[in-house]
């Protein structure tokens, strides 16, 4: 299959494409504005193209031409650009998007979307999140974060609407706190904002700087191995009943906390280097760790039996997931941003 990638150039991406280059069976070609996470993967089944879907039209209009599938995986995605940017999350995540849509329809090529856990929004029932019957309850206009999970969830919609108009081929993809290596970047000591969790609290490993808690750190996560969330994809891409379907990709069985996130990744650090932390834990309010009009979900849990029933299922713990992330992160030459 031809395979086009757009925002193949991140953490996912670039970990779909090394994944993909294992397999050896497809040809992929991926664009992005930046390649600096797909240093070094490389294979004659992969070729990366340098471009901006918002400017390069001509580019990104005749890869989907080229494509039998299209993969777009490109948004903002870190809760600080929610509350700081909104209106620059909606223009990327909804609307350079769309355009990607319109080039699915217009040369009948399928769509592989990526989307997000959080279109399931504010916890409001005591249950596992499932795919066609779950409520996604949005939280107030004055908390920015929902503007990320309301475009995702209006994007969903309208690729939902043209499958049943039955002018697009589709599969939707809600992933659930994917980590591993190449995720997100390392921050300064102190830093707040920024990335997602892992990356601020493997920064405070190696800098001592403290470990921020974020309104005390008793919300909880199901984190899933980017190799589970990889070999997700292969399944939902090759298996003839996931055209038209929406999927979770997650693990629902490695809810933590993050106060209980900190100690583990502590725990797993002091085993990797012979040093135990000594960071500070310090307790911060939302507000000011992110800025106002941040909000919070205080569990998100997958559901994935529709992805198991395809043959799919999670296989790696959360000791794997940090252990392998954590490591990635303390090779030298990756410290170069916090130094
Ligand atoms: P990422 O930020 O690492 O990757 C996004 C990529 O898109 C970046 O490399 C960026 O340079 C690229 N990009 C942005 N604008 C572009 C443009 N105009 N033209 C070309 N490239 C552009 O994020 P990620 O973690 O890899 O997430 C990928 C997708 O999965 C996003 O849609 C995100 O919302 C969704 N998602 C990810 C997670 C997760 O656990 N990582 C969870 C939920 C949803
Ligand atoms: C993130 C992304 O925003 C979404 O794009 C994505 O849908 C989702 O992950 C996902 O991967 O499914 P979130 O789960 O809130 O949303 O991710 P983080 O920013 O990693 O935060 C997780 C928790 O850690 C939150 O409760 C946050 O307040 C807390 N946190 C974060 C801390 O306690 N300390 C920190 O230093 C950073």
């Amino acid at each position: 299959m031809k395979i086009a990638i757009f925002g193949v150039g991140g953490f996912i991406g670039s970990n779909l494409v090394e994944h993909l280059v294992e397999e050896g069976v497809h040809e992929v070609v991926g664009m992005d504005v930046t390649n600096s996470k797909l240093a070094g993967i490389e294979g004659a089944n992969f070729k990366y193209i340098e471009g901006n879907v918002g400017s390069d039209v001509t580019t990104a209009e005749e890869l989907t031409e080229w494509a039998d599938a299209v993969v777009d995986l490109i948004a903002y995605a870190n809760p600080s650009i929610y509350v700081e940017a909104p209106l620059d999350v909606v223009q990327l995540n909804f609307f350079e998007n769309m355009k990607i849509l319109d080039y699915c329809l217009k040369y009948q090529t399928r769509l592989i979307q990526y989307s997000t856990s959080e279109v399931y929004g504010k916890r409001t029932r005591d249950e596992e999140y499932v795919e066609d019957s779950s409520d996604l309850v949005m939280g107030p206009v004055t908390k920015q974060r929902w503007i990320y999970a309301a475009s995702k969830q209006l994007l969903e919609r309208i690729i939902h609407g043209h499958g049943l108009r039955g002018d697009l081929d589709y599969s939707v993809i809600r992933p659930f706190n994917f980590v591993g290596p190449r995720f997100d970047y390392l921050v300064p000591a102190g830093a707040k904002g920024g990335p997602r969790v892992f990356s601020h609290f493997v920064s405070a490993l190696i800098t001592g700087g403290p470990i921020h808690l974020v309104d005390g750190g008793g919300q909880h996560r199901c984190f899933t191995h980017i190799k589970d969330a990889s070999e997700a994809f292969s399944t939902i891409l090759e298996h003839p009943a996931a055209h038209n379907q929406i999927f979770n990709i997650g693990n629902p069985d490695t809810n933590i906390t993050m106060r209980g996130l900190a100690e583990m990744m502590g725990g797993i650090y002091t085993e990797l280097t012979g040093k135990a932390p000594s960071n500070e834990i310090i307790e911060i309010s939302g507000e000011d760790f992110y800025g106002k009009g941040y909000e919070d979900m205080d569990r998100v849990p997958p559901n994935v039996d529709k992805l198991r029933a395809l043959g799919w299922t999670p296989k790696r713990d959360l000791d794997n997931i940090f252990r392998e992330a954590i490591a990635f992160y303390l090779e030298p030459e990756r410290h170069a941003s916090i130094v």
